[in-house]
């Protein structure tokens, strides 16, 4: 599974960091950014799952599995 944020349409709600710090950090601005880019671990896909379904803006995208 690939982790891929957009960070045009990040508007820092933050979600994702509270649902999954360890994929998402904040930064001085208020958004978010991944911890690591690209392949998830497999322990935390459940918690990538749960932060892109969270986000409102529709910013963290998943692909593979
Ligand atoms: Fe941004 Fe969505 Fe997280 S708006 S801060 S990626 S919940």
């Amino acid at each position: 599974m690939q982790i891929h944020l957009d960070a045009e349409k990040c508007q820092g709600h933050n979600r994702c960091y509270a649902l999954a710090p360890e994929l998402f950090d904040v930064d001085d601005y208020g958004q978010a950014v991944l911890t690591e880019e690209g392949e998830v671990p497999d322990e935390l896909k459940d918690k990538a799952r749960l932060a892109a379904a969270n986000c409102p803006e529709y910013a963290i995208t998943l692909t593979g599995d």
